[in-house]
């Protein structure tokens, strides 16, 4: 693992109990994505007026934007049951069933990486969706007779980076999907300063401001860098967070001015110096980089598109002209920064 990935959005070992505790509860907690927020408040007002369960909701996004949290947070304005599973855990049809058939009425089903369940487990997912239905096939060849169990009604939240790998049966059966996008300073520092009161550590405005700037968009790393300026305030000074220690911690890191880390300038610096700025391939890339593709597409790549330092041409990653100066003027990863 390259050390870029310290601060990357990706869950990491460890980050389960500590993100449980930052986690916002309740719709009003949660900071930014006004549109979405709003949508599903109507939706969820309407459901539990109306005592139905609440529309299928797909949500859309790059990791650490808050689809895990927006789950948590359905099922507690519902004040229902939650069913939490990974896609790529699920492996034969029967899990699926059971699972199914354990829910309650009106219960959160939460499917993240929902792209990567196999095909024939989404089957059992669309009468499943569609009508509250599960069809069983018992017995073999000519004995084999289909089974149809009833569903109490309930509610499938999925998760996942692009809406471009679902099936189109699948996406179909959503009635609502959120794209979350990423945050705006004021939107992380925000989090930052909600995120150090539960901590419990003093923080200067100046200083939340400062993290919330170079968190690319993501409240998962603002928090991160949070606990990593905390140890160098507790280790090296008195504790509280002033703009000075942010920035101290910020260099220790690695990380610059706009955000980005080791990993993400060695992409850039690969694409400029290995193969004279572009298009290359992802595969030609990954490997240069000793990463995996889909880390490369869903990790590394949406914050420097959205920054427009990286293209996605047909015929490979291209680096822009911003991308170039970004990196350009830069000889040691850590100059320029104050
Ligand atoms: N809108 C928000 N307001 C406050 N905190 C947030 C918000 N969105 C996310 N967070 C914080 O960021 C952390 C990461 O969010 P979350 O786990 O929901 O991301 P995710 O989209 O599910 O990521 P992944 O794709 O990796 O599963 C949470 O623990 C939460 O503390
Ligand atoms: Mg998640």
């Amino acid at each position: 693992m390259t050390s870029g990935q310290f601060l990357a959005p990706v869950l990491q070992e460890g980050d389960e109990e500590v993100e449980r505790s930052l986690r916002p509860r309740r719709l009003d907690e949660f900071v930014g994505q006004e549109r979405a927020k709003e949508q599903l408040e109507i939706a969820l007002e309407a459901a539990r007026a109306r005592g139905d369960a609440l529309d299928h909701v797909l949500l859309v996004g790059p990791p650490g934007l808050g689809k895990t949290t927006l789950a948590t947070i359905i099922r507690e304005e519902l004040g229902v049951g939650l069913r939490t599973i990974a896609g790529p855990a699920l492996e034969r049809k029967g899990d699926m069933a059971a699972i199914l058939t354990g829910l309650e009425s009106r219960d959160v089903l939460f499917i993240d990486e929902i792209h990567r369940i196999n095909r024939a487990i989404e089957e059992i997912l669309y009468p499943a969706l569609e009508d509250f239905r599960l069809d069983i096939i018992v017995g073999q060849g000519a004995a084999a007779r289909t089974l149809t169990l009833d569903l109490p009604p309930f509610t499938l939240v999925g998760a996942t980076t692009r809406t471009g790998l679902l099936t189109t049966p699948l996406r179909d059966r959503f009635g609502m999907t959120f794209r979350l996008g990423y945050y705006e300073p004021d939107e992380l520092s925000s989090i930052v300063r909600r995120s150090a009161g539960i901590l419990d550590v003093a923080i200067e405005e100046s200083a939340a401001e400062e993290i919330a700037r170079r968190a690319r968009g993501t409240p998962r790393v603002a928090n991160r860098i949070l606990r990593r300026v905390r140890d160098v305030a507790e280790v090296r000074h008195s504790g509280e967070i002033t703009l000075a220690v942010a920035r101290e911690a910020l260099e220790l890191l690695e990380v610059d001015e706009l955000g980005l880390e080791r990993t993400d300038r060695e992409l850039l610096e690969a694409v400029l110096r290995k193969f004279g700025g572009g298009p290359v391939g992802l595969s030609t890339l990954a490997v240069t980089l000793g990463e995996e593709q889909d880390t490369i597409e869903d990790v590394y790549e949406p914050y420097l598109l959205q920054l427009g330092f990286l293209q996605r041409t047909p015929r490979g990653r291209v680096i822009t002209e911003l991308g170039r100066e970004h990196i350009g003027g830069r000889g040691r990863p850590d100059e320029g920064l104050f």
